[in-house]
Formats: C-alpha cells, sequence, structure tokens
C-alpha cells in the first residue's frame, strides 16, 4: 500500500498540476483506469479503400507506386483516366445501421471501438471544417459516421475511441512541407492540428489511436503541444487514452499505451502498459472482397491472442473491415460472437485482470496466467484440453505451498473443486472433469483460489 501511493504521489504533474508540452512532464501521466481494465477493443477500418476492398486498405499508394497487381486490377476493370477520388460516390454506406454494428460489438466482449476517423487517404468519417469536399457528408454516404457509431455504441456502455492518420499520402500541403525537409509547417498549423482538435471537441472519444506519424519528427507534428492540450485542457482530459504514434522515435518510448508495430504482440511481460492491434484477416485492415477462408483466423487462435496479450500486460485491438455498403461480413460477425460467447464464462480472468508473476508456463508453454486485482486468485488459461484429463503445470510451486489451495474450473457444470497433487519434481498435476461437462470451447481457464498472497507482476 506504502508502495501504491508513493508511485500515485509522483506520477502527478508537474508545477501547477499542469502538463507542460515535454515528453518528461506527459509521460508522468497515470492511465486512466478503464483502458487498462477493459482488455479488449474493436478496430475498425472503413473508407474509401473500401470500395475497391482488393489488396488493402494501401490501395490508393500500391496504385500509385506501381504495385503490379492494383495496376493491373485498374486497367481491367476501370476507364483509363478514372481516379482514386472517383471511388468516393460508391462508398455508399447504404446498409450500414450504428445500432446493429453496435449490438454485434456489444455481443463480442469488446470494452471499446477505435475507428478510422481519417485513414491515409485523407478522406474523413465526420463532416470535417478542414476536408472540403473530402468527407462522408460532402461525397459518399452523406452521412455522419463519427457521429452515428458513437452514438449508437455509448448506448451500449462501449467505450468510444478514434484513429486518425496524421500523414495523407497525396496532400498538396504535406508534400510541400516534406520538400522543405519539414522547415514548413502549413499542413500541421492549417490542417491537422485544427482537425485533431475538431475532432475531440465534437465527438469527445476515450481513444486517440494516431498512426501516419513515420515520416516527421514529433517537432514537426506539434506532438507534444497537442497533447499537453489534449491532457490539460481538452474535454476529455481525464478520460482520454493515446498511444505512441507521434513522430520519428516516439513509438515504443512516449504515449500512455505502446502500440509499437503492428500486431505487436512480444510474448513477454512488458513494463509499460500497450496494446496488440491486429487483423482477423490476416493480410489486410480493410475489407478484401477475395479473402479466403483460411485469411481469417480462427476463433482459437483470437483467443489465443487476447490470452497471450492479456498475460503480459497488452490489451487486444482486434480489427474488422467493414464492405462499402455497411455491413459486417458474417464470417467476422461469427468470430466477433464466438470470442464473446467464451467469455461469457471465461471473462473473469481477462477483464481487470493483472498480470502475475509468471505469464506462460514453463512446462506448458500454452498455459498463460492472469492473476486477479485483490491478489488471491491465479487463472491458469490453458489452449487445449489437456490429454488424459491431466494437466501439469512447472511454475505454479509457490501458489500451492498453500495446502487449502482450491481450483475450480471456469464453465464446469458439475461446479465443483478439481483435485490436484504435487509431484516429486515439484510439478503440480490437475485432474480436469470430463469434457463433456464444460460449456467453454477450445481455451480452458482454471480458476485457484488462494488462501495467502500471491506476488503480481507489472502494471
Ligand atoms: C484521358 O485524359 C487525357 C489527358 O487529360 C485525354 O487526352 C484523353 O482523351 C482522356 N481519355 C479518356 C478515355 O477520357
Ligand atoms: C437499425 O437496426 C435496429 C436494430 O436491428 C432497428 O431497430 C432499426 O430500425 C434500424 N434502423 C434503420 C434506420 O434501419
Ligand atoms: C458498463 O461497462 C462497464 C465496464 O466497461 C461496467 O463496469 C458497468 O457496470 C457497465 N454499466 C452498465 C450500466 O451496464
Ligand atoms: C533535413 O533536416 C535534418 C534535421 O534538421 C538534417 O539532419 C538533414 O540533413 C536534412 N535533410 C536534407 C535533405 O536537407
Ligand atoms: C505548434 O507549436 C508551437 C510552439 O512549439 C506553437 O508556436 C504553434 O502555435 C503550434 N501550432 C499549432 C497549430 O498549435
Ligand atoms: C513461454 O515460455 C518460455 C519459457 O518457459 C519462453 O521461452 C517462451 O518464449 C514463452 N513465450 C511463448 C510465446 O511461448
Ligand atoms: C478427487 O479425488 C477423490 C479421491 O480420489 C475422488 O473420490 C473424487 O471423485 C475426486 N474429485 C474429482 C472432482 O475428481
Ligand atoms: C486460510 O489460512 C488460515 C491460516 O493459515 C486459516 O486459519 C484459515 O482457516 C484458512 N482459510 C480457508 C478458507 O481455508
Amino acid at each position: 500500500m506504502i508502495r501504491i501511493l508513493f508511485l500515485m504521489f509522483i506520477a502527478l504533474p508537474g508545477s501547477y498540476g499542469r502538463y507542460e508540452p515535454n515528453w518528461k512532464s506527459l509521460d508522468t501521466r497515470p492511465l486512466p483506469q478503464w483502458y487498462d481494465e477493459a482488455k479488449l477493443g474493436i478496430f475498425i477500418h472503413w473508407g474509401v479503400f473500401s470500395v475497391p476492398s482488393y489488396s488493402s486498405e494501401w490501395f490508393w499508394s500500391q496504385w500509385a507506386n506501381n504495385n503490379e497487381e492494383v495496376v493491373s486490377y485498374m486497367k481491367e476493370n476501370y476507364p483509363p483516366n478514372f481516379t482514386y477520388q472517383e471511388f468516393a460516390k460508391d462508398f455508399k454506406a447504404e446498409f450500414f445501421n450504428a445500432s446493429e454494428w453496435a449490438e454485434i460489438f456489444q455481443q463480442s466482449g469488446a470494452r471499446y471501438i477505435v475507428l478510422t476517423s481519417k485513414h491515409h487517404e485523407g478522406y474523413t468519417l465526420w463532416p470535417s471544417k478542414y476536408s472540403y469536399s473530402w468527407n462522408s457528408v460532402d461525397i459518399g454516404p452523406r452521412r455522419d459516421i463519427v457521429g452515428e457509431l458513437a452514438e449508437a455504441v455509448r448506448r451500449r456502455n462501449i467505450t468510444f475511441g478514434l484513429y486518425h492518420s496524421l500523414f495523407e499520402w497525396f496532400h498538396p500541403i504535406y508534400l510541400s512541407d516534406k520538400a522543405s525537409n519539414w522547415t514548413k509547417k502549413e499542413f500541421v498549423t492549417n490542417k491537422i492540428i485544427p482537425e485533431m482538435r475538431e475532432l475531440i471537441q465534437t465527438y469527445e472519444p476515450a481513444v486517440l489511436w494516431s498512426d501516419g506519424d513515420w515520416e516527421a519528427p514529433d517537432s514537426y507534428w506539434n506532438s507534444t503541444e497537442f497533447l499537453a492540450w489534449l491532457y490539460n485542457d481538452s474535454p476529455v482530459k481525464d478520460s482520454i487514452v493515446t498511444n505512441d504514434r507521434w513522430g520519428i522515435d516516439i513509438p515504443c518510448k512516449h504515449g500512455d499505451f505502446f502500440s509499437c508495430q503492428d500486431r505487436y504482440n512480444p510474448g513477454t511481460l512488458q513494463l509499460h502498459k500497450w496494446e496488440n492491434a491486429m487483423t482477423i484477416d490476416k493480410q489486410s485492415w480493410g475489407f478484401r472482397r477475395n479473402a479466403k477462408l483460411s485469411d481469417y483466423y480462427s476463433t482459437l487462435e483470437l483467443i489465443s491472442q487476447l490470452v497471450s496479450t492479456v498475460s503480459c500486460g497488452g490489451n487486444l485491438l482486434m480489427n474488422v473491415g467493414p464492405t462499402k455498403e455497411g455491413i459486417l461480413a458474417p464470417i467476422f460477425q461469427q468470430r466477433l460472437k464466438e470470442l464473446g460467447d467464451w467469455l461469457v464464462i471465461n471473462g473473469e480472468a481477462i477483464y481487470g485482470s493483472k498480470p502475475w508473476s509468471t505469464q506462460n508456463d514453463s512446462l506448458d508453454s500454452s498455459v498463460w496466467y492472469t492473476a486477479s486485482k485483490d491478489d488471491n486468485v491465479v487463472y491458469a488459461i490453458s489452449l487445449h484440453w489437456p490429454s488424459e484429463n491431466i494437466l501439469t503445470l512447472g511454475s505454479t510451486q509457490d501458489i500451492f505451498r498453500y495446502t487449502d489451495t482450491v481450483i475450480y474450473l471456469l464453465g464446469n457444470e458439475e461446479d465443483g473443486v478439481l483435485n490436484w497433487s504435487v509431484e516429486d519434481n515439484g510439478a503440480v498435476a490437475i485432474e480436469f472433469p470430463t469434457k463433456s461437462i464444460t460449456k467453454s470451447d477450445g481455451a480452458y481457464v482454471l480458476k485457484i483460489v488462494v488462501n495467502g498472497s500471491i506476488s503480481v507482476g507489472q502494471i
């Protein structure tokens, strides 16, 4: 307790209780608690790239950079002078129903969502004053997508977050700043900062997931000045969390949570809160009409990502790409539903959990651990049903020194305690019941209740 109070004290911002526009000061901000407890979010990549829905959301850039597949797709299917901008009128979103999406997200067990308010193509999913004629009200759906989704997910008690790309591949002012070796800041001054403030003030997201930072230094993006405003004076100053993509050399070093690289999942306990942003379609964030069944992760693979991520102190941000019509393809719906069904039974090992002192087991690396906040439960999550119903663990000696330790299997319809014994080599053998009486599928959670204190990991 004394140690916790001390940490809270040093985590307070500097003089006058305000953050200063430098990383040293910004890094002292405590992580808003909701984020660590949430553990699972849904990422949504949607935009004009969802019209070709071919190759990936980088379609425009790939086309301009002579990617062979994309160039020949355009040659074979569109007139010679067709421009990327012309795709926008076919982004109709005619079946988009935000409350249906919100219901699907709720059933997945996700506690927050992050929508691409603007990807690298520059098209905004809200009627931005700073994106004239290149936003979802002026052309395409003729609807405020950000506003509709914010309202619908909040009605379902899901936290609303937004992704925002700093750079825009082909924005002439950005390209001119770039040509000046970032000595000019026209794009940041007249577009990016006002646009981000508009986004924050209008929709009050609880996540700002920054991206597209990597060509320029954070000083060009005015990142620390913007974040100081966000943390001191914005309407979301207490709830907002941001990632780390704020300029060259910033990722994995500064930010409320680290997203490092796409699909970051280090497999070991991290000292700073982090997030594994990954895709259900292994190849693309945007929808692909020609994706094959084998391109989608199975539900068990997704559970495995969730479990290993949470065990190591991360959150999982799992991406879906809606179609241009505004549909979440049934394959995505099915994966989300099955993950949600698993969480209904096993969620107590995930939500609000803490990392334990060990992450995966020394004898069985497909068993991952989490711990309860109140220090007396360890969850052992096995990604397989043990052969002959006996699971042998190598990392739990410490908790089985208490002879009154009690083990339950979540979803066990008989609800009883499991027998366990310590073997000569110190390994612990746990007897599972017969498989037919457990409601869980694919991955199985042992709730190990200790009559004594367990040592938890950091974060
Ligand atoms: C394509 O654009 C070029 C130059 O603007 C023009 O000369 C040509 O006629 C156009 N072709 C078609 C098929 O519209
Ligand atoms: C959206 O979906 C909900 C739930 O299915 C339904 O009640 C509502 O009428 C739909 N809204 C529109 C505009 O279709
Ligand atoms: C909303 O969700 C949070 C967890 O994210 C939960 O603690 C809270 O009880 C929920 N509130 C309602 C009204 O369902
Ligand atoms: C751009 O600016 C950086 C930092 O000021 C400098 O190191 C680099 O040499 C410059 N590059 C060019 C091409 O001028
Ligand atoms: C960017 O930061 C500088 C100070 O470092 C400040 O003078 C300028 O007004 C900021 N620009 C914007 C658009 O906030
Ligand atoms: C699991 O644990 C072993 C050590 O017991 C370690 O070598 C391995 O990297 C860990 N992580 C994964 C992802 O298996
Ligand atoms: C535990 O072991 C005892 C004695 O061997 C046995 O009677 C009992 O059925 C076992 N319980 C379970 C849940 O396997
Ligand atoms: C927990 O341990 C204490 C001291 O060892 C003992 O008195 C108590 O009965 C135990 N409680 C349970 C529920 O086993």
